[in-house]
């Protein structure tokens, strides 16, 4: 559509960055998460070698990432849990007015997050992939949020920083506090990291990759 047939407004807001925030499951959900919580323990007990990988790339916490990135094609769990993100994924999908052209999107990548007091996931992306996302499954009081950057902040290379009573859209920030029972979604390409959980419980989660195949 040429911009010159929309324009009735002088400033006009374009190339919006989304987030999906929506419950798992609209019915079902408090027994289908305590079961999957149980699960989420039981992958850490049975994954040594995760968790030896977790000793030197995630401190004080641990991930299946460097183990098993599958638990979607191991786990009955883990793949009903699939099966519900990718309803998920297609309502983003069409939100965001992808063309599949007769493919669809797929969830290639599926693996746990165990973070203890202390444990930071430091900023990164997910390259290769369409739409990532995370799955709550435990979010304790004063557990970490996740934090979202602005795309654009390393193309803004002489720009004056921001008011601090900026209005909310031109924040480069975004911090979103998590409930269990959520499923978040975003395009691959938003940088995000999760400060020190600063809990004392477990803040668990489980993230995936989908991918257009
Ligand atoms: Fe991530």
């Amino acid at each position: 559509m040429p911009l010159g047939s929309t324009l009735t407004m002088p400033i006009q807001s374009w190339f919006p960055t989304s987030l999906y925030v929506e419950p798992l499951l609209a019915n079902g959900l408090a027994r289908f998460n305590r079961e999957l919580l149980e699960q989420c323990y039981l992958v850490r007990d049975t994954d040594p070698h995760g968790v030896e990988w977790s000793d030197e790339h995630y401190v004080n916490g641990y991930t299946s990432y460097g183990s098993m990135t599958d638990l979607h094609l191991r786990y009955p769990h883990f793949e009903d849990l699939a099966k519900a993100i990718g309803r998920h994924a297609q309502k983003f999908a069409r939100h965001l007015d992808m063309d599949l052209q007769g493919g669809s999107l797929r969830m290639s990548s599926c693996w746990v997050n165990i973070m203890p007091a202390n444990t930071v996931h430091s900023l990164h992306l997910h390259p290769l992939s369409v739409i990532s996302g995370t799955y709550y499954v435990k979010v304790p009081k004063d557990a970490s949020s996740i934090k979202f950057e602005d795309p654009r902040l390393s193309s803004m290379m002489a720009a004056p920083p921001k008011l601090e009573g900026m209005r909310p859209r031109n924040q480069q920030f975004v911090t979103l506090q998590p409930k269990a029972g959520q499923v978040a979604l975003w395009e691959s390409w938003l940088r995000h990291e999760v400060p020190s959980n600063r809990s004392e419980e477990d803040r668990i989660s489980i993230s995936f990759n989908f991918d257009w195949v």
